[in-house]
């Protein structure tokens, strides 16, 4: 069985040393042995180009090395193969604590603080808000996104979900779907969430309608998709609501523009997008027990809805 690895990390010759060891009855191409592409079985990938998978034509299963699907659906050649991607319980917590730093750094006033450190300031004593007064909106109540909901409600915070569906089970937590509950659920957050994928639906979903839906002090955190928010007019949001704030782990063109007005802004905290890193070992494992379950069967259940996109 042949399997095709890419992936443009830094951290790709760890994970080939890594998928080597585990594969041992296998063997792993990486597009600098120039493979027979229609030999390939798997892949493993990351942001592969659409003219090798035009190459692979054979091939069983595409594992997404990450959470996210869309740099396969966008594929012209993507040809329904099943998708698995990593979902896996160290990125869940990965997520998860990278949502808290966010909203204790808010909730903490640290950006402040930090601050007056560099000047060399005592500083102000600010109060900061109890957590069960800070009401937290999640957008996207997927695997990642319901970790982080059950985490911080543990942590007394006021957690609130919305859907564009009506939920399939009962949530721990209130969760809206109606299209008017939105207004509502916007006007009340302290702190949204979104963890949303890039699908056609939810491109450039937060816009300025959206966000002048929110409160002018509130905190947004994006940590699904950039292509979710309109960053011009969340720009031009932050310049005139000195109180909104954002923390941005993915953006709309990645790496960030030097010349992005983001890295600037005293309201925005960027972060490279590593809000969710892959967590090697783990993954390695799912992917080489998900393999296993393919060569039994001979077939395996999509992770990938679809109509859904994602
Ligand atoms: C992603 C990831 O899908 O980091 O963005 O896994």
């Amino acid at each position: 069985m042949n399997i095709l690895f890419y992936c443009p990390w830094h951290n790709q010759k760890e994970w080939l040393k890594k998928l080597k060891k585990r594969f041992k009855d296998f063997r792993i191409f990486t597009l600098d042995d120039k493979p027979d592409y229609k030999s390939i079985d798997y892949a493993l990938i990351w942001n592969l180009d659409n003219k090798i998978l035009k190459k692979i034509k054979n091939v069983k299963i595409l594992f997404s090395l990450g959470a996210g699907v869309d740099h396969i659906l966008k594929l012209k050649s993507y040809r329904k193969q099943p998708i698995i991607r990593i979902k896996d319980t160290f990125m869940a917590e990965r997520m998860s604590n990278y949502v808290l730093s966010q909203i204790l750094n808010y909730q903490l006033n640290l950006k402040y603080y930090f601050n007056q450190q560099l000047k060399k300031n005592w500083g102000d004593e600010l109060e900061p808000v109890q957590n069960n007064k800070l009401q937290i909106g999640i957008l996207g109540l997927g695997f990642l996104g319901l970790d982080v909901a059950k985490k911080l409600k543990s942590l007394g915070y006021k957690v609130v979900g919305f859907k564009n569906t009506k939920p399939k089970f009962n949530y721990s937590f209130p969760v809206f779907y109606k299209k008017n509950d939105l207004i509502f659920f916007l006007n009340h957050c302290d702190v949204l969430i979104t963890i949303l994928p890039a699908t056609p639906k939810t491109y450039h979903y937060i816009d300025s309608n959206f966000l002048n839906q929110m409160k002018k002090k509130a905190l947004l955190i994006n940590a699904g998709r950039g292509s979710v928010v309109n960053e011009r007019n969340l720009i031009s949001h932050l310049n005139k609501n000195k109180y909104f704030n954002v923390s941005l782990d993915v953006f709309e063109s990645e790496p960030l523009k030097k010349n992005s007005p983001f890295w600037q802004m005293k309201n925005t905290t960027v972060t490279p997008h590593i809000a969710s890193l892959t967590f090697l070992d783990s993954a390695i494992d799912s992917i080489y027990k998900k393999i296993l379950e393919h060569k039994k069967n001979g077939r395996i259940q999509s992770d990938v809805d679809l109509k859904k996109g994602y």
